[in-house]
């Protein structure tokens, strides 16, 4: 049923035409349908002249807030005279773009290549064939349990708890309990013990996102990549949600301490354009051969020229530690936030990506629906509730204190109505 609200009449004719032509499969379930027009800075604007400060930066994609003038003309001076396309044509972008992605991972050997994929799923994709091939005579796929890589193929197979894959085996991934290394250590070696010499790889999120926001400590990053250093397993990395200074650290790697083989890069590498790269060994990225991980829309120019103008916004404009600071009033507040209110259960987060989590799926919904209708001008955009009910705040890295102080009073008004 098509959602809408009290004096929209243009959002709700839109919504009604958006349901009538595109199929509700597109999107994920969220309970104000936002109907955008607009958007700059941290800004969004409805379609009835609403403001809403964004708490999602499209999902961890927009991490330079919208419409950034810095970003734009960059942009379209590193694509400036080149075709949209550029199947198997060699651009200098790309090398650009390839060799300031490894420049950036400094203190990762690892990182030599890149492999450039269109979605985070296929980056997911190709990492995972790229291991497979180094190892053609393993065929298991070490996943840790709860995690999310995409919806589509080998990357739908290792996310969630359960596989249709049967080569795929889960381990524990700490979501708060106080299990010692030892436990996590044991699954690991019974998976090893059950196929000797059969492991291909493992993938881990650095955080539980999807899940609904739990961030382990370091030791367990460090364990998985040093039992995969012990079997020579390929240790892949999924920072599909996590690069680019969501954590606090330009890469998450860097703020678990581990040094993965292959990492993969989306959402925000290229603040907005469809991109993904694998970065990692060349020698694991080269056992695929041509044409074995190519398609129609990969390193495209435009992906290209929106990394290297991502890369300079952020040496520029010194993006993550101003996250960091963001981050800091961010979560006192959301802290103040679960004093104020006995229906948030917990506030999970680091760097700048926090989960909410609230006491059930009705009143995190409710949550939602009141922040976007805070006052009559303003309000605060959320996506649906992760895991049925945890809501994901995750704003551009480079929001302004004001903006968080606003966001935050908008929710502490907003938030008594719900009953
Ligand atoms: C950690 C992680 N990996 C992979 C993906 C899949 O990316 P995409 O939706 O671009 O295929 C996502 C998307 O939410 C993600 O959060």
């Amino acid at each position: 049923m098509t959602i809408s609200f009290d004096n929209e009449p243009k959002s709700n004719a839109l919504r009604l035409l958006m349901d009538q032509y595109v199929a509700q499969s597109q999107s994920t379930w969220t309970p104000t349908q936002v109907v955008i027009t607009r958007a700059k800075g941290r800004s969004l604007w409805t379609a009835d002249g609403r403001r809403l400060i964004d708490f999602t930066s499209g999902v961890l994609v927009s991490n330079l807030g919208y419409a950034h003038r810095g970003f734009e003309k960059r942009m379209a001076k590193y694509c400036k005279g080149l075709p949209l396309n550029a199947y198997n044509m060699v651009t200098e972008v790309q090398i650009d773009a390839s060799r300031r992605l490894i420049r950036s991972m400094q203190g990762n050997a690892n990182a030599q290549q890149t492999l450039w994929a269109a979605s985070g799923s296929e980056g997911i994709q190709k990492a995972m064939w790229a291991a497979m091939h180094h190892h053609p005579e393993r065929n298991i796929l070490v996943a840790t349990r709860g995690g999310f890589h995409g919806k589509k193929g080998l990357a739908a197979d290792v996310s969630g708890e359960t596989s249709p894959n049967p080569n795929v085996r889960f381990i524990s991934f700490p979501m708060g309990g106080d299990e010692p290394e030892a436990f996590y250590r044991a699954e690991l070696d019974a998976i090893w013990n059950e196929a000797p010499d059969k492991v291909a790889l493992l993938i881990t999120e650095p955080y539980l996102g999807a899940k609904g926001s739990y961030h382990p400590p370091k030791w367990y990053h460090q364990l998985l990549e040093q039992w995969c250093r012990e079997h020579d397993i390929p240790f892949i990395f999924d920072e599909v949600q996590a690069c680019f200074g969501r954590t606090g650290n330009m890469y998450a790697w860097q703020s678990y301490g581990v040094q993965p083989d292959l990492v993969v890069l989306g959402k925000g590498v290229a603040s907005g354009v469809p991109a993904s790269v694998v970065v990692g060994r060349a020698d694991v990225l080269g056992s695929l051969h041509y044409g074995e991980a190519s398609d129609t829309f990969s390193g495209v120019p435009g992906a290209c020229a929106a990394v290297c103008a991502t890369l300079d916004v952020f040496e520029d404009e010194k993006v993550v530690a101003h996250a960091r600071r963001a981050a800091k009033w961010l979560r006192k507040g959301l802290e103040a936030l679960k004093q104020k209110f006995p229906f948030i259960l917990e506030v999970r987060g680091e760097g700048l990506v926090f989960g909410i989590d609230i006491a059930d799926a009705a009143t995190a919904d409710a949550c939602v629906v009141e922040a976007y209708r805070a006052k009559t001008k303003r309000g605060v955009h959320f996506l649906g509730p992760l895991a049925g009910k945890v809501l994901r705040v995750s704003p551009p890295l480079t929001i302004t204190r004001d903006e968080v102080d606003e966001a935050l009073t908008l929710l502490s008004e907003a938030w008594p109505r719900i009953g």
